[in-house]
């Protein structure tokens, strides 16, 4: 179970890495900070695109640092933003992939939780490694 002073630094650290948001044409910094069982952090920003589709968001750039790096459990994600926002349908799957009950936090830059959640209930009927069939 992760205690709210975990939290209350998951959510600082999503604040902090929104500062390195490469955002030139949005201008809307997103920071993550997913955190796994053993209390290691992962960080990430949004990096944007001259080519917009290329954009990776913030979410997933923490995702793939933490799984490029060995770790494929997680508990809890805070998502920091200028208005707490949502994260987008593509972060959503990527994470239900590895922690379907992940706990997602979303926050304002002053640390104001507009969004504490399951990922489960943020992406209903959501379609994980246990939907496909195994190859005969
Ligand atoms: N963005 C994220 O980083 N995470 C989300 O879940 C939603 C959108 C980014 C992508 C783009 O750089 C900017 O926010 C505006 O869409």
């Amino acid at each position: 179970m992760t205690d709210e002073l975990d939290i209350q630094g998951l959510i600082a650290s999503a604040i902090d890495a929104s500062k390195n948001a490469y955002v030139p044409y949005s201008e809307y910094h997103v920071g993550a900070a997913l955190l796994a069982p053993d209390g290691t952090v992962f960080t990430g920003c949004n990096v944007e695109n001259a080519s917009y589709p290329a954009t990776i968001c913030g979410e997933r750039t923490a995702l793939v640092k933490a799984v490029s790096e060995g770790q494929r459990e997680f508990t809890a994600i805070a998502v920091a933003t200028k208005n707490g926002g949502s994260p987008c349908g593509v972060c959503r799957q990527m994470l239900f992939e590895f922690a379907p009950d992940l706990r997602v936090i979303c926050c304002d830059f002053e640390g104001n939780v507009t969004i504490d959640e399951s990922l489960r209930n943020m992406l209903l009927y959501g379609f994980g490694p246990s939907d496909l069939p195994k190859p005969e």
